[in-house]
């Protein structure tokens, strides 16, 4: 990815998701697409990039064998917003994921935005489950049929996303 496109989505995410949010996210993003593992979706209107979703490796440690990603961050620039961009995104996305065997998907986020696409709140854990408040946040999508069933105990995501502010639902509206 060049650099102009890297500055793009880091540029959306910002946009998307506000003053209060808007620069810890886009810093998120800016290290996400850094990574040689990051998934990248992205829509362009208007001959530019309105709206990206990223994915992170996700791993549960005893299973290691398990191939499941974190969705994080979804954005779509606010003047597109409400326009089908969202929709086209997380379609794509799931269809690249399904593509290349991924199991599952997990995403800590807006619980009426996501189960249209499929994910269901999920019972596994978070890697900071004790500052777990908002259970219904926290879904999985799975893409291996009988995968999640599967899965249990400990997680991680990639050391830059283990800091605790981004798993404390109680901070996040
Ligand atoms: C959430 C977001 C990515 C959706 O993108 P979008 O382009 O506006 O969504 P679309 O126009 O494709 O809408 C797709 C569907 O989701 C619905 N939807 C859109 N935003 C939603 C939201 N915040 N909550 C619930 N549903 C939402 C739409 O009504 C639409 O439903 P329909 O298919 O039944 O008509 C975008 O609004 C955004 O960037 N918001 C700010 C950042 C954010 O909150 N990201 C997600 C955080 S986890």
């Amino acid at each position: 990815m060049n650099h102009t496109e890297t500055a793009a989505i880091v540029d959306v995410h910002r946009l998307a998701f506000g003053k209060e949010e808007g620069d810890d996210i886009a810093w998120l993003a800016e290290v996400f697409l850094g990574l040689a593992d990051t998934i990248s979706i992205s829509a362009k209107r208007d001959g530019k990039i309105v709206g990206n979703v990223l994915f992170t490796p996700f791993n549960f440690l005893d299973h290691p064998d398990a191939k499941c990603y974190l969705l994080a961050p979804c954005g779509v620039l606010p003047t597109y917003q409400g326009h089908g961009v969202g929709k086209e995104i997380m379609e794509a996305s799931i269809e690249h994921l399904s593509s290349v065997g991924a199991d599952a998907v997990f995403v800590l986020g807006v619980p009426t935005f996501y189960p249209r696409y499929g994910f269901v709140p999920t019972d596994k854990q978070t890697p900071y489950p004790d500052l777990m408040t908002a259970p219904e946040a926290w879904m999985a999508l799975e893409l291996t049929k009988g995968s999640v069933k599967k899965l249990s105990g400990k997680t991680a995501a990639i050391p830059q996303f283990m800091q605790p502010h981004w798993w404390d639902t109680s901070q996040h509206g």
